[in-house]
C-alpha cells in the first residue's frame, strides 16, 4: 500500500474506513485467476468462451486491464481549461483528500503503464538461483524489473462519470471501451486501432453507410501556429477552444483564441485550414515536408490496405476536446448527423511524462455505450441476448433439497452450468422459469429415483425424458451458445 502522489512511482490510492481498515484501490492487469474467477462464478452462468481460452491456454497475461473507479482528483486536473475538469464528481475523503470519481480511464491506464515498468530491450543472464535474470533497459536507464514488454496492447472496459448535461448519448454516468497501444511511435498504431473499431461496427452490423470517421492531427494546428510564433504553451488551450467549434458562437471562439495569444491573422488563417475537408487542399497550404501532411497521407494510405478508406474521411476542424492529444486525432460519428461523436481518440505522446515517467509514444480511443445503443435501436440491430442455462435442477420433495444440490455441485464440477431452484415450487412454476431461463435440460430429484442412484433428466427442446445415474450425468449433446 502507498500513497497517491503523483510522481508516477506510486500506483494506488489509500482510504481509511470507518473501522480503521485501510483499504486499497489498485490497478490491475486482469490475469489468470481474474478470469477464472470471471468464468467460474458462473457456477450459474459460466462463460464458455472465457473456459475455451482458458482450456488453450490463452488468458495468462490476458490484455485488459482495470482501475480504480475512484481517483485523486489530481489526477484529471490539466491546466488547458477542458470540459471534463468541470464535469468532475469529486469530493473529500475522510482523510481530507480529493478524489474523484474517473471521467476517464486513460489518466490510470497512464500510471499503470509507469508503475508497471516496460522494456524495450531485454538481456538474458545465467543465474545461481532462478535461471535466468532478466535485467531490463529503456534507452540508457535500468527500470525495474516488474514489467511488460512494448508494445503494450491494452483493453478495458470501465464505467465513467461526468456531470453533463444530459441529452441523447450523452449521460452522468457511462461505459467505455478503451483500447491503448504504447509504445508505437508510427500512425500504424492509430491505423491498427481504427481498423480494430471498423471490425466491431462490422460484426455488430454497422456499415460505411451509417457511420464514418473524421481524421486529423493536431500537428495541423501546431503548424499553423508555428508559423505565428504562438507560444508553445498556448497549444493545447487552443485545441480545447476549436474543439469548442459548433457548439459556442464563432466570436466567442475567436475571443477565447485571442486570449490565449494568438493574433487576428492567425486566428483567420487557423480557422481557413480548419475548414479544410481535403488532404490535398493541406498539402498546398502546409507543404508535404511537415509531419503533419506525411503522417495524414501515410494513415490514409494504411487505411487502403486495411480495406477501410470507405469509412474515413479528413476532416481538419476535428481536434477533439482532452488536450494530451498530440498527434492523430479521430472520432466516429453517425452519417445521419443526428448524435455525438460515437467514439474518440487519439495520439497522446506525452501524457506518461506528465505523470513523472519517460516519454512514450502511445496513442488509444474510447467508446462509449450509450451513442452506440442509441444508433443500434434506430437500425433495429440491437441483439437479443437471452439467457442460455445447460440445466435446470429441481428437487421433488423439500427433504431432497440437499440431494439436487450434490446433482448441481456434480454438474458444476463438469463445467456445465447449472440453476438450481432453492425453494419448494410446483413443477408448473418450474417448468415457466426453465422456459424464461431457455434451459437446456430439466432435472428433477425424486425420491424413488434418488435411492437408486439415479434423476429424471427432460430434454425441453424435445419433451424426451430419461432415467440417469448420477455419476453418469454429462454435459448437453447441444451445448447453448455462450459467448
Ligand atoms: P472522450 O472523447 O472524452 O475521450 O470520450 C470517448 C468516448 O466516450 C466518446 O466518444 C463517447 O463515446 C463516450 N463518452 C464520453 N462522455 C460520455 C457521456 N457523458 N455519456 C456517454 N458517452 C460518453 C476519452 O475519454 C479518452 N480518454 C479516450 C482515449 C483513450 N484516448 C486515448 N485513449
Amino acid at each position: 500500500e502507498q500513497k497517491v502522489e503523483l510522481d508516477g512511482k506510486n500506483d494506488c490510492l489509500v482510504f481509511n474506513a470507518t473501522d480503521g481498515i485501510e483499504l486499497a484501490l489498485s490497478d490491475t492487469v486482469l490475469c489468470e485467476a481474474h478470469r477464472i474467477l470471471s468464468a467460474l462464478c458462473g457456477g450459474w452462468c459460466c462463460i464458455k468462451a472465457f473456459q475455451d481460452n482458458l482450456a488453450k491456454g490463452k488468458c495468462s497475461h490476458g490484455p485488459e486491464v482495470d482501475y480504480p473507479v475512484l481517483e485523486t482528483e489530481a489526477l484529471y486536473i490539466r491546466k488547458a481549461g477542458e470540459e471534463i475538469r468541470d464535469q468532475l464528481y469529486c469530493f473529500e475523503d475522510r482523510g481530507n483528500r480529493r478524489v474523484a470519481l474517473r471521467p476517464e480511464l486513460t489518466p490510470s491506464l497512464a500510471r499503470l503503464v509507469i508503475q508497471k515498468g516496460y522494456y524495450s530491450c531485454l538481456i538474458l543472464r545465467p543465474s545461481a538461483n532462478i535461471g535466468v535474470v532478466v535485467q531490463v533497459f529503456h534507452g540508457l536507464k535500468i527500470r525495474a524489473i516488474k514489467s511488460v514488454p512494448l508494445p503494450i496492447k491494452w483493453f478495458a472496459i470501465g464505467q465513467c462519470w461526468r456531470y453533463e448535461r444530459m441529452t441523447r448519448g450523452r449521460r452522468r454516468e457511462h461505459y467505455q471501451w478503451n483500447m491503448d497501444i504504447i509504445g508505437v511511435p508510427d500512425v500504424t498504431g492509430e491505423a491498427e486501432l481504427i481498423s480494430s473499431i471498423v471490425t466491431f461496427f462490422k460484426r455488430i452490423g454497422i456499415t460505411a453507410k451509417d457511420v464514418g470517421f473524421k481524421i486529423s492531427s493536431r500537428k495541423v494546428l501546431q503548424e499553423v501556429l508555428s508559423l505565428y510564433s504562438v507560444p508553445e504553451a498556448s497549444f493545447a488551450k487552443a485545441c480545447i477552444i476549436i474543439d469548442k467549434m459548433g457548439k459556442i458562437p464563432m466570436e466567442e471562439i475567436k475571443k477565447e483564441l485571442q486570449a490565449v495569444q494568438l493574433s487576428n491573422e492567425a486566428i483567420e488563417d487557423l480557422l481557413q485550414v480548419l475548414s479544410m475537408k481535403s488532404l490535398t487542399e493541406l498539402e498546398e497550404k502546409l507543404g508535404s515536408a511537415g509531419e503533419a501532411v506525411s503522417e495524414l497521407k501515410q494513415l490514409f494510405s494504411l487505411a487502403e490496405k486495411f480495406g477501410y478508406t470507405e469509412w474515413i474521411q479528413f476532416d481538419a476542424s476535428v481536434v477533439r476536446g482532452l488536450a494530451y492529444y498530440t498527434g492523430i486525432v479521430f472520432e466516429g460519428f453517425d452519417r445521419e448527423g443526428k448524435l455525438r461523436a460515437i467514439c474518440g481518440g487519439g495520439r497522446y505522446d506525452c501524457l506518461l511524462s506528465t505523470f513523472g515517467g519517460d516519454d512514450i509514444p502511445a496513442c488509444g480511443f474510447g467508446f462509449g455505450d450509450a451513442v452506440i445503443v442509441e444508433l443500434l435501436k434506430e437500425r433495429k440491430l440491437l441483439p437479443e441476448l437471452p439467457l442460455e442455462i445447460e440445466n435446470i435442477v429441481c428437487s421433488l420433495d423439500p427433504d431432497l433439497q440437499g440431494a439436487a444440490a450434490t446433482v448441481a455441485t456434480i454438474l458444476r464440477g463438469k463445467g456445465q452450468c447449472v440453476d438450481l431452484v432453492l425453494e419448494n415450487k410446483p413443477l408448473k412454476w418450474v417448468f415457466k422459469r426453465a422456459a424464461r431461463i431457455n434451459a437446456h435440460r430439466l432435472i428433477l430429484v425424486g425420491s424413488a429415483e434418488w435411492q437408486r442412484g439415479m434423476v429424471s433428466v427432460k430434454i425441453l427442446s424435445t419433451g424426451e425424458q430419461s432415467e440417469v445415474n448420477v455419476d453418469e450425468l454429462e454435459a448437453n449433446s447441444e451445448q447453448p451458445k455462450l459467448e
